[in-house]
């Protein structure tokens, strides 16, 4: 009999870290060099779409040459292996999940490698570059195309579903995130209050590192890999 039935996993940039994918608070991450007020609001993607796909150009491509860590592959393996069951929430947009073999997936923050056409609504896979002037792959109008990204003042996709499997959760475990950003830095509490186990699995401590009843510390290619086999061999 498992110790846990419902898992819920929520994944942050420094998951993909190892991947060789920048976080976005560590000293020398994406804020530090980017000003997110310029590229990641709807203001600034009307204000200037042109920087704000070059910007989104620039971080496809880049994931478009990254692969999985250990981290990723164990996360996947658990899915696989665990009699109960795991949903997987990512703060992150790149695929390495997917990649890794997570299929229990939601990304709360959008996809790089998707678009969402402002006239039809459509979301197409989309891995290459996008201009202002990009056909919609489904009604082929030009002119709509936006990165299928959630930016600051947006509401996030999949709150409904992530709350319901929150309220179910008998272990939350927080992976490789600051929790600087709302709601998912809020997860912690909703598990907590419906009693479920909280696992803290970071570099470093974060603001939060009191709400969790058990944390681990270290590169997550190493302290992922050692929880999940713990976990199941506990099943
Ligand atoms: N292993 C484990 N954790 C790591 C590693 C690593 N190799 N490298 C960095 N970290 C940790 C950092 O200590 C930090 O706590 O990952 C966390 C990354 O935090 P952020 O850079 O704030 O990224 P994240 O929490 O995912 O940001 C949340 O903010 O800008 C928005 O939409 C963006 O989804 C993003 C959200």
């Amino acid at each position: 009999m498992t110790l846990y039935s419902n898992i819920v996993i929520l994944t942050g940039a420094g998951i993909s870290a190892e991947s060789g994918l920048d976080t976005f608070r560590d000293k020398g991450g994406i804020w530090d060099k980017y000003d997110l007020m310029e590229l990641a609001t709807p203001e600034a993607f009307a204000r200037n779409p042109d920087l704000v796909h070059e910007f989104y150009n620039l971080r496809r491509a880049g994931v478009q040459k990254a692969n999985p860590n250990a981290a990723h592959y164990a996360l996947a393996r658990l899915e696989e292996k665990h009699p109960g069951n795991i949903t997987l929430v990512t703060q992150n947009v790149d695929p390495l999940h997917e990649r890794a073999g997570s299929r229990n997936l939601l990304h709360m923050h959008g996809e790089l490698n998707k678009t969402r056409c402002l006239l039809c609504g459509a979301v197409s896979e989309w891995s290459d570059d996008l201009f202002t002037d990009t056909r919609c792959p489904s009604c082929g109008q030009a002119g709509y195309l936006r990165p299928h990204i959630v930016w600051f003042g947006e509401i996030p996709f999949y709150i409904e579903e992530i709350n319901i499997r929150l309220s179910k959760c008998d272990l939350f475990i927080s992976i490789g995130t600051s929790g600087s950003v709302y709601p998912a830095a809020g997860f912690i509490q909703v598990a907590q209050n419906y009693g479920a186990e909280t696992v803290e699995l970071n570099l470093e401590p974060t603001d939060g590192k009191n709400l969790f009843s058990v944390s681990h510390y270290g590169r997550a290619t190493e302290i992922v890999p050692e929880y999940v086999a713990e976990l199941i061999r506990q099943d």
